[in-house]
């Protein structure tokens, strides 16, 4: 019977446990949880989503203080179109984080960073240019392109020294993505070294439909693995979405998946930058308690808890100090949706706005509690304590746990 340990990822010449732990924004997937996963000879992502804040929360930086000082004027205009990031100040953030992560970086494992198309900043493509050049200036060992079709993002860093050696992969969710990625970037001469196919039982935003359920991510590898035959390519496939033990893994890594992304079982461990008692709302879900909705302004459906704080809650848009998901022209489908409410209840002192979310502010106070399908087995990988809490684990243990085990089993923590 064989076990992930049995397999190994190669990326160019280097050789890797192929485990990857996903990038889960806004500091959920922390340095400190990178770090473990490349010291095990495996791959961490941290996330560059609101990296200012990240910043600011790590290093005393105050970015968005400064920020929030600079726009404080607009703060209660619907127009946002003014409210610009400062290019410099977002690469000097990007540096930061990064290059702190690099520095701390121990064993034969890499770190990757996150980097997802949809935070459009109010100004896309010279935004996600900054994210992208900064994080190679910084020495991170690749990029995952994620939420978006990143059909122009290669071209952005194509004569950035390090474009040919850094690592750089996409999140695809369909052939058709791929397809249409390959074809956009084929005048550049560079594949992505590795693609990561993530199927809908995922955590954060989804690539599918509300259909979700539907799909299914096996299927779209066997898809995915014979177009790459067709054309002759050779690129790893990574595996994404409600892999949750070692044989789950084993069984992608002997049906094309040359190595897997997993995250949910990472929610509960004591390295992720979830606060410990939104961990506990992860292991008491049950799978009646998880649902895919749309309240994220970027309009793709994303999974989260049902008593989600984020859910219903009518804050005013925090766009002048955070702003990620501003179009480019200073819109955000959560502002129209808070300006309809406002409009609608003059009198209230409290809004609600069901359908719509403040994603930054709600992600930046982890009051956003997205999470993968498999959640509700969480409380089934620890044990619960003598005050009735879930003891946390260690990233180490869920890491090795899914390295070693044979026959579906979970070790529970020592
Ligand atoms: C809490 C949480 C946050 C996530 N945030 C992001 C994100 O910011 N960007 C992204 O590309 N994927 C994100 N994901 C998806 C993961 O990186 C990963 O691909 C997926 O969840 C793997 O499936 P699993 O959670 O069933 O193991 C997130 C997942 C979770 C659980």
């Amino acid at each position: 019977m064989k076990r992930v340990d049995d397999f190994r990822l190669k990326l160019g010449k280097d050789e890797l446990v192929p485990i990857m732990i996903g990038g889960m924004g806004v500091d959920i997937s922390t340095a400190e949880l990178a770090l473990v996963a490349a010291r095990l000879g495996g791959i961490g992502h941290i996330s560059d989503a609101m990296v200012q804040d990240v910043s600011d929360r790590r290093f005393d930086t105050s970015f968005v203080k400064d920020k929030t000082k600079l726009y404080k004027y607009n703060i209660n205009n619907s127009d946002k179109t003014d409210v610009k990031f400062n290019l410099d100040q977002l690469a000097e953030a990007t540096r930061l984080h990064i290059g702190k992560t690099m520095e701390a970086k121990q064993g034969k494992g890499m770190i990757f960073v996150n980097c997802m198309e949809k935070l459009t900043m109010n100004g896309p493509r010279e935004t996600l240019k900054v994210r992208l050049e900064s994080s190679l200036d910084a020495g991170i060992d690749g990029i995952t392109m994620s939420a978006g079709l990143h059909l122009g993002s290669f071209g952005l860093i194509a004569d950035h020294p390090r474009f040919r050696d850094a690592k750089l992969g996409i999140i695809v969710s369909s052939v058709r993505a791929l397809q249409l990625f390959l074809r956009k970037n084929s005048r550049l001469n560079r594949l992505p070294d590795y693609v990561i196919v993530e199927g809908p039982l995922a955590g954060g935003h989804l690539g599918f439909g509300m259909d979700w359920a539907e799909y299914d991510l096996q299927t779209i590898i066997t898809e995915i693995v014979q177009f790459l035959k067709a054309e002759n390519l050779d690129i790893p496939l990574i595996a994404a979405g409600g892999i949750f033990t070692g044989s789950d893994a084993v069984s992608f890594l002997e049906n094309g998946a040359s190595g897997v992304q997993v995250a949910t079982r990472f929610t509960v461990t004591k390295e992720c930058g979830l606060p410990d008692k939104v961990k506990q709302e992860y292991f008491k879900a049950s799978e009646d308690d998880i649902e895919v909705n749309n309240i994220s302004p970027t309009g793709y459906p994303m999974r989260m808890l049902k008593n989600t704080p984020a859910i219903g809650d009518g804050i005013r848009p925090g766009c002048e100090s955070y702003g990620y998901l501003l179009d480019g022209s200073g819109n955000c489908a959560y502002i129209t949706s808070y300006n309809r409410e406002v409009a609608a209840n003059p009198d209230a002192k409290k809004i609600v706005v069901m359908d719509k979310t403040c994603l930054c502010t709600h992600m930046r106070n982890f009051n956003c509690w997205t999470c993968g399908h498999m959640t509700y087995r969480l409380k089934d990988t620890t044990r619960k304590l003598p005050d009735g809490t879930y003891e946390l684990l260690s990233a180490e243990h869920v890491f090795r746990d899914y390295q070693f085990s044979v026959d579906h089993q979970i070790a529970l923590p020592v």
